[in-house]
């Protein structure tokens, strides 16, 4: 055969295959019988063997997996993979919509979807073709997943058309259906093995597999929700969507335009109730602003975009026994009553604990050991006890008192004032606190020491070779080695990890400290703002509170932390291992302080930047972005669109109306 000819039959059968995959996992309309797709899966796969240099990652034959293990490579997202806020009510709807409306000052469609329980993924696909599929991760990196990913079978590896954007990237949610779960579980149990809990975990730990072919026979499925890129066809997230199912991407058909909150209602309660008919779980609707131009508009928070918000249906309820509560030490000294349960069944998972949070819990629910209790799987993944059936309630049940001592060191439990936790104070000498601070200074999203999980540092304290954070710093070679299931090639690795930590950047340096309320966010924002650790240090109370976004609690804790000489110690010696405690030189490249006390307040869309750029130059120029119009506000740096009640405000307390120009012009 010559060679035009092999290569034009080898392209006509995976096109055709192409078809019969998209008519049977996207339509669930198939037109050829299971038996003939495989025998044309089978003549492809022979011509493939055959000529190699025909070879295409995005064939139908690459669907069926590969036994190759392989590591996951990490990959930063293009754009960060931000999550949603929540909200349980239709009053946090109506907030939602009040907010939004205050912002873009316009009516604006919403459009509802079905909130799938599955793990996250992102697809991109240049002239056609998927060239990679990335986790979530930590949403600003997260593992190369495409081999797995090219295994399921309603994603498309090339697109159908051609009128779709040369570069774009699609989002949406890894599922196993339910079928597939039970049958897996079925499979497992006959062969005597443990069972999975739910659909959303196998998923997640499916995709995570290093053999692609043991995904493949997972029948994992997968919805698309929300498209990013340049050139995107439409201004409305719906209509987006509309074409992407053109070009061959599953796009539930649930997905709705709704032009007012009442039809946003009547779709939530619909889906409360048919979801249970659906083959996949469910565990909300997401309410979407459908314009992208009002999306740009509304930018985001650090944590989730100010355009969309996710309402969780009301969780399922059940009844069980209280057997006993044990209490836990957290690693700021906070005792965590937990409840021990008879175990139950709950939206797919078995439960055997539930979180009873605090002490006045304890006390509101008048909790008594062998009550019977109602517990709930809401928005966390920790169920809850919501409530008791008092009049199952045998006399002699004894009530729960929450404890005095700490069950770990026994020092007394103290409760700060205006706080709901009982704390241990044993700060140094407590082992879960000790172990808790050191858990999260190598953790990922501390200083993400390849090697150093939870189960390590564990052995390292219990074996007495680590005692404090510095302490990671002198380990030996040998010492790490001589761990249970560690060879001499794990030990090295968490060498080199620990010399990689000089290369992390302040703000996680300042994160892994665990000093409380400074999470991920609010360290970056006191590093960009302060730049060094002695000026964090030496940073009044005020001058704290005085800073975009930290209230009086954060500023409280960080005085309180760096006054106490053992943790100064701590930051020479980390300074001595070379860890970083000052903004990278990078980052305050082009840093000014142009804007320096100004206040200013964005409103409408431009031509140049988004208002996300807008806000970032605004900070780096050391201005402040305001929310609100008011005496204090500086200048209006106003759009196109913007709203006439704010122009009509902003011209009454006589605030400088400012155009993107003349912004650009400020900053030259
Ligand atoms: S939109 C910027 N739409 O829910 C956020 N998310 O907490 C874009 N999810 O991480 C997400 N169904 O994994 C969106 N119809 C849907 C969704 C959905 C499920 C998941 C997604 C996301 C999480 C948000």
């Amino acid at each position: 055969m010559i060679s035009e000819e092999t290569y034009n039959i080898i392209t006509a059968l995976r096109d055709e295959l192409a078809e019969h995959n998209y008519n049977y996992y996207v339509l669930a309309k198939p037109i050829i019988s299971d038996f003939d797709f495989d025998m044309k899966l089978k003549e492809l796969e022979k011509l493939e063997v055959e000529f190699p240099k025909f070879a295409d990652p995005n064939s139908p034959t690459q669907r069926v997996g590969s036994d190759i293990s392989k590591d996951f490579e990490q990959v930063e997202h293009k754009y960060s993979m931000l999550s949603l806020s929540n909200a349980y009510s239709e009053e946090e709807i109506k907030d939602f919509d009040t907010r939004v409306k205050k912002i873009i000052e316009t009516d604006c469609e919403y459009v509802c979807e079905l909130k799938f329980d599955g793990s996250s993924i992102s697809l991109t696909y240049e002239n056609g073709e998927l060239i990679r599929a990335v986790t979530r991760g930590d949403g600003v990196k997260g593992d190369d997943v495409t081999t797995n990913v090219r295994t399921i079978k309603s994603i498309p590896l090339k697109l159908r058309g051609n009128n779709y954007p040369v570069n774009f990237e699609i989002r949406g949610e890894i599922v196993m259906p339910f079928k597939a779960f039970d049958e897996l579980n079925a499979e497992l149990e006959k062969a005597g093995e443990q069972l999975l809990a739910n659909p959303r975990n196998t998923s997640a730990g499916t995709l995570k597999m290093k053999n692609s072919k043991v995904v493949a026979s997972r029948k994992l499925d997968a919805y698309l929700y929300y498209m990013l890129g340049k050139d995107l066809p439409m201004d409305g997230h719906f209509e987006n969507l509309q074409k992407a199912k053109e070009w061959g991407f599953k796009i539930s058909d649930a997905t709705k335009i709704c032009k007012n909150l009442d039809e946003v209602f009547a779709f939530i309660k619909k889906w409360d109730v048919d979801r249970h008919k659906l083959p996949v779980a469910t565990d909300g609707v997401v309410i979407k602003v459908n314009s992208k131009n009002l999306q740009e508009n509304l930018g985001f928070t650090a944590k989730s975009p100010r355009w969309a918000i996710a309402y969780k249906f009301k969780a399922e309820s059940v009844s069980t026994i209280l057997k006993s509560v044990a209490y836990q030490v957290g690693r700021t000294g906070a005792v965590t009553p937990v409840a021990n349960l008879d175990a139950v069944q709950i939206a797919g998972t078995v439960v055997k604990r539930a979180s009873l949070h605090n002490a006045d819990i304890i006390q509101n629910l008048d909790l008594h050991i062998g009550d019977t209790v109602f517990v709930e799987k809401g928005g966390e993944i920790i169920p809850k006890i919501t409530g008791v059936d008092s009049i199952k309630r045998h006399p002699m049940f004894p009530p729960v008192i929450f404890i005095k001592n700490c069950p770990e060191c026994k020092s007394l439990l103290i409760r700060k004032e205006g706080e709901s936790a009982f704390y241990c104070p044993n700060e140094d000498g407590c082992s879960p606190q000790i172990k808790g601070k050191m858990e999260h200074f190598v953790s990922r999203k501390g200083m993400d020491i390849d090697g150093l999980g939870q189960e390590t540092v564990d052995l390292l304290y219990n074996e007495g070779f680590v005692k404090e954070i510095t302490d990671f710093f002198q380990l030996e070679k040998e010492q790490l080695a001589s761990l249970e299931r560690m060879g001499e090639k794990s030990a090295l690795r968490i060498l080199d990890g620990l010399k990689a930590t000089i290369q992390v950047p302040f703000e996680r340096v300042l994160f892994s400290l665990g000093i409380r309320f400074v999470g991920e966010t609010v360290a970056k924002i006191l590093v960009n703002k302060l730049h060094t650790i002695e000026k964090i240090q030496t940073a009044t109370l005020e001058e704290l509170i005085d800073i975009d976004e930290i209230g009086e609690k954060i500023a409280e804790s960080v005085v309180d932390w760096f006054s106490i000489e053992k943790h100064l110690q701590l930051i020479e010696k980390l300074k001595n291992y070379g860890l970083q405690f000052k903004i990278d030189a990078k980052h305050l490249e082009g840093m000014t302080e142009k804007l320096k006390g100004l206040n200013i307040i964005i409103s409408g869309t431009f031509d140049t930047h988004s208002r996300d750029e807008f806000k970032k130059m605004i900070e780096k120029n050391g201005g402040k972005n305001v929310g609100s119009i008011s005496k204090k506000t500086s200048y209006l740096l106003a759009g196109k669109n913007i709203g006439p009640s704010k122009l009509e405000k902003a011209n009454k307390l006589k605030i400088t109306i400012i155009s993107e120009n003349d912004f650009l012009k400020m900053l030259n």
